[in-house]
């Protein structure tokens, strides 16, 4: 039997892919194996968002190429569809390079491969069609990715994703609704909505219903406890989406809404399509909330052009919205994209020092918005148990880790069940608690 090995890199639609791909792999009768040295085939799913990711594949590919011998690669991914065939002449020991708009193919393109065809290729970009496939073998047994758009019809200045995961297509409601209900027969709690834009999915069979109604519907999945959802954009987010959450508590009181600025300018610089005052709006429809919605974001320090005063907007645009989490990163200039050519690059070194300032300023207050759950009941979902710490690990709806201990101890394994758990302790990213039931 043929074994495979796999590495993934990235953001959830990798690693949702990577288990799709799994799935193929196993039903043509390979084995899933943990290290290189045991497998035929190791493949690499690739990000190529930041510099440091695409380089990361590289160095990976260059560590193995002295046991190359009888083996094949496959670079998948991102990368796969940003350098294409230059991966070749980069890495000659490769076999086989293909996006993920061209996943369809896998099975016809490691066929090739078993005939002993030495390179191939899926790189296409002009489909129209999703990768959905029954044989997906997910990890987690209890949380459940779904994909439900994939591609990216938005042309922010800085990113990679339009070119690597092409244009945007829509799974129909119908499919999506019966892999929740498979999945809630299989035991599955809990249910992710993927896409790099889950705002602007329309039903491809009916044109009325939108990301609103979709959530309204994979909330009504019976068995299903948990539905969240990610990524956001704030252009197309909707007063409607915040409508559904208020009125359906299986959707989680978690919004992840990327504001990447606070400086009106620097959006219109990275072509995000809102004002910073647009975006406030958005965060009132969810402050108002009476469920108490955590807000989280990504932020990009040091994009062409940002100045001193734009980057005190965004510490500002911190304190107004008081996020629970956010994601930060150092601009870091990509292929393609139309940020590359603009004037004024922030020097490395000034954007090392915003990145600090702002995770510093983020620290307090997490800390702050966390403490304020002191005393409060959370229901978590019970993720695992830290052996050292004797303590179990939960978290909450709104995306929180809530460690605990129980006041009956040796009740067997809580690993996948609901509990409720009064917080005793807050830090800046965690919390601790005890639990009652
Ligand atoms: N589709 C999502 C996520 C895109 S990638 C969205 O639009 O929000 C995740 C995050 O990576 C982005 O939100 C952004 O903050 C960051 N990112 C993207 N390109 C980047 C770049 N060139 N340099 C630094 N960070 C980047
Ligand atoms: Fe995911 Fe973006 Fe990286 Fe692609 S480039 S793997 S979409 S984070
Ligand atoms: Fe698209 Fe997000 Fe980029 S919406 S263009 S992937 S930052």
């Amino acid at each position: 039997m043929k074994k495979f090995y796999i590495e993934t890199f990235g953001c959830q639609m990798n690693v949702h892919d990577s288990e799709k791909v799994v799935g193929t792999l196993l039903a043509r009768g390979y084995e899933q194996v943990e290290d290189t040295a045991e497998a035929d085939l190791i493949l690499y799913n690739t990000c190529s968002i930041r510099d440091k990711a695409e380089q990361k594949v590289f160095s990976r590919l260059t560590e193995l190429k002295r046991h190359a011998k009888g083996k094949t690669f496959a670079v998948l991914g991102c990368v796969a569809q940003q350098e294409g065939e230059r991966i070749f002449d980069r890495a000659p020991h490769v076999n086989l390079v293909c996006g993920s708009a061209s996943y369809n193919q896998l099975p016809q393109l490691l066929a090739r491969l078993e005939s002993g065809e030495r390179r191939v290729t899926g790189l296409s970009l002009d489909t129209d069609e999703t990768f959905e496939t029954p044989l997906t073998r997910r990890d987690n047994p209890h949380r459940a990715y779904i994909t439900i758009i994939e591609g990216c019809n938005k042309s922010c200045a800085y990113c990679v994703v339009p070119f690597t995961r092409g244009p945007e297509r829509s799974r129909t409601a119908s499919s999506i609704l019966e892999e929740a209900q498979q999945l809630a027969a299989a035991g599955y709690t809990e249910i992710q909505l993927l896409g790099q834009n889950v705002n602007s999915y329309v039903d491809p069979s009916n044109p009325s219903c939108d990301f609103a109604s979709l959530l309204r519907q994979v909330a009504c999945v019976k068995g299903i406890r948990r539905v969240r959802f990610t990524t956001s954009h704030p252009r197309d987010f909707g007063k409607s989406i915040v409508d559904a959450i208020d009125e359906n508590p299986v959707l989680c009181n978690h919004v992840h809404l990327p504001v990447q600025s606070g400086s009106s300018s620097v959006l219109e610089a990275m072509r995000r399509l809102y004002t910073r005052e647009e975006y406030l709006k958005r965060i009132e429809w969810l402050k108002r909330s009476p469920r108490n919605i955590a807000i989280s974001t990504d932020i990009i320090v040091g994009f062409p052009g940002e100045s001193e005063k734009d980057f005190e907007q965004t510490l500002r645009l911190l304190e107004e919205v008081e996020y629970d989490s956010i994601f930060s990163f150092k601009y870091s200039p990509r292929p393609n994209t139309p940020a590359l050519s603009l004037d004024h690059q922030v020097p490395e070194e000034e954007k090392g020092r915003r990145l600090t300032i702002l995770q510093e300023k983020q620290r307090g207050i997490q800390l702050r918005r966390n403490s304020e759950l002191i005393g409060k009941v959370e229901e978590v979902l019970v993720e695992g148990f830290n052996q050292a710490t004797g303590q179990w690990i939960g978290r909450t709806s709104q995306n929180k880790t809530l460690n605990f201990t129980t006041t009956s101890p040796g009740e067997g394994s809580l690993i996948g069940s609901y509990r409720l758990v009064r917080v005793t302790r807050a830090g800046p990213n965690s919390l601790v608690g005890e639990s009652f039931n």
